[in-house]
């Protein structure tokens, strides 16, 4: 489905918003729920359509699920008590459902059959499959199981040693979930810190897991216990309107309650090199996850440089990044980022891409970008060829642009942030 939205140059953006809950953290709400025993509550939930198609999922395989805009409630029986879904399991857009998922299904006694959309379809599961493959669950799928769809036939799975030769918490937390099903212990390795709400959570759903440095380490067999799950307000989403907040003349934008946590605040760290004008305040902790309120202003940028270890910090912020170093002084280089390919789009293809359509001076590399700033934007044609982040990203820069812009595939926005287009309202109507 293609959806076109006009947007258009404003003079300011003011007022205060507390942006949709964070979606890594809504969707472990949903999958940690489905496989605790007991009725676990869940509020600040994102009603994104990744996020519901991870309720539609575990639905399928019997779990009791209702959902009402941000509230949801999740009743099971435990992981036991997952049944063989009779239909096959729509992942729809979101790689978090698919991989977090694969690394449960590999521990059950049943059949199960994993579908998703054309951009699912491009993206590599072999990274989930194969360590799930050598704890002993049969995985089938497109060019051997490197591709949707899947095929899972699980269960008698044994714990692993594994070294993931990528940072990625979707890779990380697929194999503690199967390593909470099987025999033995099961200990993830990787090259740099990703986010780590899996391990939190895991916790405050009553499991020991066990950290060392960049290892964690799961015992199989524990038991998950239904709790009660607060979602914050989610950063990558935050990043959209702080990029705005710092770029757009004459703005101040509060973000109440936006999620912390140090292995997602790149884009706080990066925006503070640049020297934004950014305010924390009203820091706190809530269900073991940092937690604050963020007021961001117009700022005079300068450029900077990303790359190593700060990556997965702010992997999702990148195409934001990007638009921000567009505005500010001097050449902004990111390097390390070749994960980049592999999200809803190849990101470095489509930033790029589109960001020259409205007059930025940006250059793909192989494993990043390099931004020339102060280059003043126009309207274009553009988009966001299914991709959220994208989509956002381009209608942040279509305010600054002088002359009108078309953003094609708009409706993309909805998986992560349904509501993006009426913040942007409220935001430049309070003046
Ligand atoms: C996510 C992990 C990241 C991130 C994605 C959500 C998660 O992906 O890009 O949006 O919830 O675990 P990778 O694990 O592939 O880096």
């Amino acid at each position: 489905m293609s959806s076109k939205q006009l947007v258009t140059n404003v003079s300011s953006l003011k007022g205060t918003i507390q942006v949709p809950g964070d979606k890594s953290i809504s969707h472990r709400a949903v999958m940690f729920g489905s496989i605790a025993k007991g009725k676990t509550t869940v509020t600040g939930f994102l009603p994104g359509e990744d996020c519901l198609s991870t309720i539609n999922c575990f639905r399928k395989m019997g779990v009791r699920i209702t959902q009402t805009g941000e509230y949801v409630e999740i009743e099971s029986d435990g992981i036991n008590g997952l049944k063989e879904p009779k239909d096959i399991l729509d992942v729809g857009n979101s790689g978090t459902t698919t991989r977090l998922m694969l690394g449960i299904l590999a521990t059950r006694p049943f059949h199960s059959v994993l579908i998703g959309d054309e951009s699912i379809a491009k993206r590599p599961m072999g990274r989930v499959t194969n360590p799930l493959r050598q704890m002993g669950a049969v995985i089938d799928g497109r060019e051997n199981g490197m591709y949707t769809p899947l095929s899972i036939r699980g269960g008698d799975t044994v714990g692993i040693q594994y070294h993931s030769p990528v940072a990625s918490a979707q890779v990380k937390s697929a194999i503690l979930l199967a390593g909470l099903g099987s025999k033995g212990v099961t200990t993830v390795t990787e090259p740099a810190l990703s986010r780590d709400h899996t391990e939190r959570m895991l916790e405050a759903f009553g499991a020991a897991v066990i950290r060392d440095g960049l290892s964690v380490s799961i015992e199989g067999g524990q038991t998950l216990t239904a709790t009660e799950i607060k979602v914050p307000g989610d950063i990558s989403s935050a990043a959209f309107f702080l990029a705005a907040g710092a770029i757009v003349p004459n703005s101040r934008i509060i973000l109440k309650n936006v999620g912390m946590n140090p292995t997602r605040t790149g884009i706080v760290t990066v925006l503070q090199k640049m020297g934004a004008e950014l305010e924390i305040t009203n820091e706190r902790i809530v269900n073991g996850e940092p937690v604050a309120d963020l007021t961001i202003s117009t700022s005079n940028l300068t450029a900077t440089e990303i790359s190593g270890d700060i990556i997965p910090a702010l992997i999702d912020e990148i195409p934001i990044i990007a638009l921000l170093a567009t505005q500010a002084d001097g050449q902004t280089v990111i390097r390390n980022a070749e994960e980049l390919k592999v999200k809803e789009t190849n990101r470095i293809d489509t930033v790029v891409t589109e960001l020259k359509k409205m007059g930025a001076m940006i250059e793909a590399t192989d494993d990043g970008m390099i931004i020339h700033g102060k280059s003043p934007l126009h309207g274009a044609e553009v988009n966001s060829y299914g991709d959220h982040r994208i989509g956002m990203m381009l209608a942040i820069a279509a305010l600054l642009s002088k002359s009108d812009t078309i953003l094609q595939d708009a409706d993309a926005i909805a998986v992560s942030y349904p509501n993006f287009f009426d913040h942007l309202t409220e935001l430049v109507k309070e003046d």
